[in-house]
């Protein structure tokens, strides 16, 4: 073997190693606590995303699975993963959960394991404040439309006929493609499409009320572990049961459901 193959064996030999002695949801070696590793898309606000300068990730997504964790014993470290990289790094056990304001459906559930629903969510549109030829979903015939690559917006978007879709990496990148004109509409979930309308300051831009989906959110699990799922389950309950879910919820949404 060269000697260049050799460091490179090795170097493969130290992450793989690595990797299984962090194992998933294992002991932490220095702290003496269970951690969970946690997989996010941070680019979602209000549910989980990152201030300027802040260290910290937040959001109603980050809270929830901080209490749930904290519910079940578990320290927890979120990773930030691309949003299309959740299910496969659920696959090869590099997250134990993800929670990324992810739609629970068939699809993803041939390949993990979902949560009891934590909450309800959909598809609008995005459109800017001059736009006259966009009111409905139908409009979007013969329109470029930006989405988040992977997501339920792409799937939707895709059965809309004669549209030409854009998919690209985050939300932000989709409202920033539709300012300078490169798209004609973003479809993205509601909940955060008035949180960027409303509370992040956005000008030129406006949502539009039709909902295309009703959705249903769910933290995602290797599809090998119903332990984990049953877990989680219960703990999501009492934090229900408790109000806290409901302290939360406000925290984020306001009082209204
Ligand atoms: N609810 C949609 C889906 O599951 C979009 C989720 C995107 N999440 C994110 N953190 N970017 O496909």
């Amino acid at each position: 073997m060269k000697k260049w193959m050799k460091a490179f064996a090795l170097a493969a030999i130290c992450v793989l190693s690595a990797v299984t002695l962090a194992g998933c949801g294992g002991q932490g070696a220095d702290s003496g606590k269970k951690v969970l590793k946690v997989g996010s898309s941070i680019d979602f606000a209000p549910f989980e995303f990152q201030d300027e300068g802040q260290k910290e990730y937040q959001g109603f997504d980050m809270d929830l699975i901080r209490a749930l964790g904290k519910e079940m014993g578990y320290e927890v470290e979120v990773n930030n993963l691309p949003f299309d990289g959740l299910i496969p790094a659920l696959q090869n056990k590099t997250v134990d959960v993800a929670i990324s304001g992810m739609t629970i459906n068939d699809e993803r559930k041939e390949n993990v394991l979902f949560s009891d629903p934590y909450y309800q969510a959909g598809l609008t549109m995005v459109v800017r404040d001059d736009e006259q030829a966009i009111q409905k979903f139908t409009d979007l015939k013969g329109h470029k439309v930006a989405v988040q690559i992977g997501t339920t917006s792409a799937e939707e978007v895709k059965k809309i006929e004669g549209v030409e879709i854009h998919e690209l990496n985050t939300p932000a990148d989709c409202f920033t493609e539709l300012k300078a004109r490169g798209v004609d509409a973003v479809v993205n979930d509601r909940p955060v499409n008035d949180y960027y309308i409303q509370k992040s300051g956005a000008t030129g831009v406006k949502a539009l009320p039709e909902r295309l989906t009703a959705e249903d959110y769910g933290i995602a699990m290797p599809k090998d572990n119903a332990e984990l799922q049953k877990k989680v389950n219960e703990a999501l309950k009492k934090l229900k049961d408790s109000g806290e879910y409901d302290k939360i919820y406000a925290k984020w949404f306001g009082e209204q459901k």
